[in-house]
């Protein structure tokens, strides 16, 4: 198996040679810490988000699904809080080449900081040597870093071609502020009642200080979010209830998408760390290589995002109970997911190695290609011919590969490494006794398969 220390750089030299993952802006040199997701990375991804939109959407009653705007009226981030010191993270520079990085806890040890005096400015740790542990107070009392600072994290652009203070205008930092925003459109074309939830999938920007960790941590990303509107505590005393429903279900969703259950840990966030908005949050997180953190984030929001909008905006965002006609604000409770976050810890949790050979174990749901289809020799017409009937009725029901290069071994080799379940190759035995063969990729074991049953041996196998 794959030793820890290099699972991350296997991980991410496979992603670029087999097209999941590039480097952005490559051909310029980069920018940094932007990746761009190729033919096979963006199958894997719309898949996880498909996969998402119908266990959560279309399987349920209670939930319906928008897709709002990323840039909204600036004033929806006056009243959420992001504009505030909510939603800045603490940062100190180095001393010597102003290199920044997070501080959030200065009274924790601060590793990241330390490995980077010791490795970029080795002359000035004397003798305390490279491991040592210390705490970001420590330092900056003994002048290595700045004083932290607060950084808001907004994403500013302006609106029109004028660039003035007026026009200022922000992407969105997460998608879930739109589903209290429209909250009252929602209710009125849904004709949903309490409980029920607002779901939605989108694209949101944030200006990280350090982003980093291949695509864990990037200033642009997609969310996959649920706003649950519940009744409030005065009415019904179980947020608790929904919340631990929930957090049942999100782990539902890391078993549905194969993500290494034993690598989760569900941490129950402090008052001093939780959002601005938060009465309790649990982290879903994840034994990455390069440490345990968040993939996931549980929260009960209470009714703050809905009172806020109503004070700012004027507007009526109330709830009315058509039983009793009283009318409140409702509470929520949210599930927030990373599309990214969940892409890496699916291709952590997937990847396998068998001697030389190297396979993704993804979910068959999940693989950019559910089969390929190969004739054992290109430079042959009739198996090439055969092979291609074979395609393209397969092409009618699932997402197929066709390759022709190479020998068969490379081909094989090419498609366990972006998790393809089963290959089918058609021979000279294909032309005579009309069945082919049908190479499992977990097992690397071959049966023969007549090609009238083929369609229905893969439904069955791929279920
Ligand atoms: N609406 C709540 C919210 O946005 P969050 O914990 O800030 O909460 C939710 O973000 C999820 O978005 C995280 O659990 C993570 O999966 C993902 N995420 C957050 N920041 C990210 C970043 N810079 N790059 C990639 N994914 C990120």
């Amino acid at each position: 198996m794959a030793g820890q220390e290099s699972l991350m750089e296997k991980i991410v030299s496979l992603c670029k040679r087999r097209g999941f993952v590039f480097p952005g802006s490559e051909i310029y040199g980069g920018l940094a810490n932007s990746w761009d997701y190729g033919p096979v990375g963006v199958e894997l991804k719309n898949n996880i988000k498909q996969l998402w939109w119908d266990r959560f959407v279309h399987r349920r009653d209670d939930i319906v699904g928008i897709g709002a705007a990323l840039i909204m009226n600036p004033k929806v981030w006056e009243a959420s809080g992001h504009l505030g010191a909510g939603f800045a993270d603490q940062l100190v520079e180095c001393e010597r080449c102003h290199e920044r990085f997070r501080c959030d806890d200065p009274n924790s040890p601060a590793k990241e900081m330390w490995d980077h005096i010791s490795e970029k400015h080795p002359e000035t740790i004397g003798s305390r040597g490279r491991s040592a542990a210390v705490t970001a107070f420590k330092l900056i009392e003994e002048k290595y870093y700045t004083k932290p600072k607060k950084f808001n994290l907004m994403f500013k652009t302006f609106i029109g071609p004028a660039e003035e203070q007026a026009n200022i205008a922000y992407f969105r930092p997460e998608t879930a502020q739109a589903m209290f925003v429209d909250f009252k459109n929602i209710l009125n074309t849904s004709r949903k009642t309490l409980p029920f939830g607002v779901a939605q999938i989108g694209r949101v920007f944030r200006n990280e200080i350090t982003p980093g960790n291949f695509i864990f941590r990037t200033r642009e990303f997609e969310q996959m979010e649920i706003e649950y509107f519940i009744p409030p505590p005065k009415r019904d005393k179980d947020w608790n209830g929904y919340f631990e429903m929930w957090q049942k279900e999100m782990h539902g969703w890391i078993k549905e998408v194969g993500i290494d259950e034993s690598k989760i840990h569900d941490v129950e966030i402090s008052d001093s760390e939780r959002a601005h908005y938060s009465k309790r949050t649990i982290d879903f997180e994840f034994e990455y290589p390069f440490g345990q953190k968040e993939l996931y984030g549980l929260a009960y929001r209470t009714d703050f995002d809905l009172k806020n909008h109503e004070k700012m905006s004027g507007q009526n965002l109330k709830y009315k109970d058509n039983e009793t006609g009283e009318e409140f604000l409702p509470h929520v409770i949210e599930p927030s997911l990373g599309v990214d976050r969940t892409m890496l810890a699916v291709l952590l949790s997937a990847y396998a190695e068998d001697g030389e050979r190297v396979f993704l174990k993804l979910k068959p749901k999940l693989a950019p290609y559910k089969a390929a289809v190969f004739p054992l020799l290109r430079n042959k017409e009739e198996l090439v011919k055969k092979a291609r009937e074979i395609y393209e009725d397969l092409r009618k029901k699932f997402m197929v590969a066709w390759d022709d290069r190479g020998n068969i071994g490379k081909r094989y080799y090419a498609q366990d490494e972006i998790g393809t379940p089963y290959c089918v190759t058609v021979d000279f035995d294909t032309l005579e006794k009309g069945d082919v063969t049908v190479r499992d990729r977990d097992t690397a074991t071959q049966e023969r398969i007549k090609i009238e049953d083929l369609g229905e041996f893969l439904s069955k196998k791929l279920e």
